[in-house]
């Protein structure tokens, strides 16, 4: 039986864990907000046309800050037809998704229904079709006060206190050739420090994000982002990473190791932010916002993409509506260990998305909605993963994969706040349990261990309109503490989140 030995002491830690790093992420996209989260004449939707059900299943989700309205959908975005009376909204193409967006959700009502979730909203502007003038009269809709025409519009509209947005997207994905106005790096580097600046003009205390490379396999990946800060280091404050993954030709081992994509990812891109930071001898720190980030079977939607044609632009069309696996989940668990594992410089992040598309939430017109395999360590992590990551230090056993090549049996992530100590633990082994001892002999735990995860027999199962709980959180009953170890078998290709209590919080007397 593979093995893993872990070691953690509260003195040895990565940084504090953010509640921005279980952010999510709205587009207008497929049956996201339409027949999605927006469905009035629903049973459970209230008279704003939300559906409650699904605005339940969000709150248990956990997710803090929510990134709007793309996407690709945002490069020819007008935020204005998104605002005033709704029956006077027009219809628009929306050619990301060669759909029609019938603008009945914009941003008053987005914002109303993150008030009923909880979250934040972090906005992006367009910067495909559009420029710096149209992104500051955005601002001064959402953020000031009063005093102007833009201000008045937004009051007219209903809202008389400003939305008060901090975090804004200076566009999306500008390195990938499928983005309306795409770029190159100088020509974006260049568009992002003038809206960057101008919108500071507006508002200094605003948090910005420059698009980072859509991916890690990009060819312009690396060099993009230096050539981008180069040019607006000194303007923003984050540079924004995107990564999917999905399981290859059934190379299972090799999708399980998805972590250690994301880990080479996230390492690489600080390097290259740092060495601008050392080029112009800056005392700033610019830090990483990975927001977009999932599992998503990407060639599904490449063949669907092939059949549009000019005559259907459909509302709401069923479109990137993976159902995702038992392991599909074991990964997703394991890239939010990679982010744990980095959160002293991935300081913000968004599931990308939220329902119906590549989702952990489903819904169905009329009908009931349902957490997907993919729900469940998201939701976990987010309530569990408090106070500051620790440095964990991991001895294993090794496992073969064709992509990686040999790689660690085991990821783990641990975080520890006042009393309580979470470890996150994936076990990447394809047939056998893997067995793990965790020395917590600096800490004093006590023997209310919990353990929760998620594994299966079967690892293809998943949940959907007819059988919507057939996979769910499950309890090991394999943890045992004596003398300061924790011993736990964890099941071939599983996630487990154990919660441990200490006696008295470590470092109090
Ligand atoms: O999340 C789906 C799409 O993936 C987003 O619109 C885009 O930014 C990325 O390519």
């Amino acid at each position: 039986m593979p093995r893993a030995h872990l070691t953690l002491n509260p003195a040895f830690t990565v940084g504090p864990v953010r509640r921005r790093l279980f952010g999510g992420f709205v587009e207008h996209l497929g049956r996201h907000i339409y027949d999605g989260i927006h469905e009035p004449g629903h049973p459970t939707a209230g008279p704003d046309g939300f559906r409650r059900d699904v605005v339940e299943l969000v709150k248990e989700l956990g997710v803090s800050t929510v990134r709007y309205p793309g996407g690709n959908f945002v490069s020819g975005y007008n935020w204005e037809d998104g605002v005033g009376p709704v029956a006077e909204r027009p219809s628009r193409l929306d050619l990301a998704w060669h759909s029609t967006e019938t603008n009945q959700v914009g941003l008053h009502e987005f914002q109303h229904w993150l008030d009923l979730v909880g979250s934040e909203l972090m906005l992006a502007v367009n910067l495909g079709t559009r420029g710096p003038k149209e992104a500051v009269e955005l601002l001064e809709y959402t953020n000031l006060p009063a005093g102007t025409a833009r201000a008045a519009q937004r009051a007219a509209n209903g809202r008389e206190e400003p939305f008060r947005i901090a975090m804004w997207c200076l566009g999306n994905e500008m390195d990938g050739p499928w983005q309306l106005g795409h770029r190159d790096a100088t020509d974006y580097g260049k568009l992002a420090a003038m809206t960057a600046k101008a919108m500071r003009q507006v508002d200094r205390e605003l948090e910005l994000v420059a698009c980072g490379s859509s991916g890690r396999g990009m060819p312009t990946f690396g060099e993009w982002e230096r050539v981008v800060l180069t040019h607006a280091y000194d303007d923003v404050d984050y540079i924004s990473c995107h990564a999917y993954y999905q399981e290859h030709d059934g190379d299972l081992a090799s999708f399980l190791a998805s972590g250690v994509d994301m880990d080479a990812y996230i390492e690489s891109v600080v390097a290259t932010v740092d060495h601008v930071r050392t080029v112009k001898r800056s005392a700033k720190r610019v830090d990483l916002a990975f927001d977009e980030w999932n599992i998503w079977y990407m060639s599904r939607w490449q063949e669907q993409a092939r059949t549009f044609s000019i005559d259907e632009w459909p509302v709401a069309p069923r479109l990137l509506e993976d159902r995702y696996t038992v392991a599909d989940a074991v990964v997703l668990g394991g890239l939010l260990i990679s982010l744990l594992n980095h959160a002293d410089r991935v300081t913000s992040a968004n599931l990308a998305q939220l329902v119906n598309v590549i989702a952990p939430i489903m819904t169905e017109p009329g009908g009931p909605a349902w957490r997907q395999t993919t729900f469940f360590p998201f939701s976990v992590t987010s309530r569990t993963a408090r106070g500051d990551a620790l440095r964990v230090l991991v001895d294993a056993d090794e496992t073969p994969t064709a992509t990686f090549g040999s790689v660690p049996v085991v990821a783990a992530a641990a975080t520890c706040a006042g009393p309580a100590i979470s470890v996150f633990l994936q076990n990447r082994h394809l047939t056998e349990a893997t067995t793990v001892t965790i020395d917590l002999r600096a800490f004093q735990p006590t023997g209310a261990v919990s353990a929760q995860g998620i594994w299966d027999t079967d690892v293809r199962a998943a949940n959907d309109l007819r059988d919507p709980h057939r996979v769910g959180l499950r309890n090991n009953d394999t943890a045992r503490l004596s003398d300061g170890l924790l011993t736990v078998e964890l099941p071939p290709v599983s996630w487990t989140a154990l919660t441990i209590p200490q006696a008295t919080p470590s470092g109090e007397s």
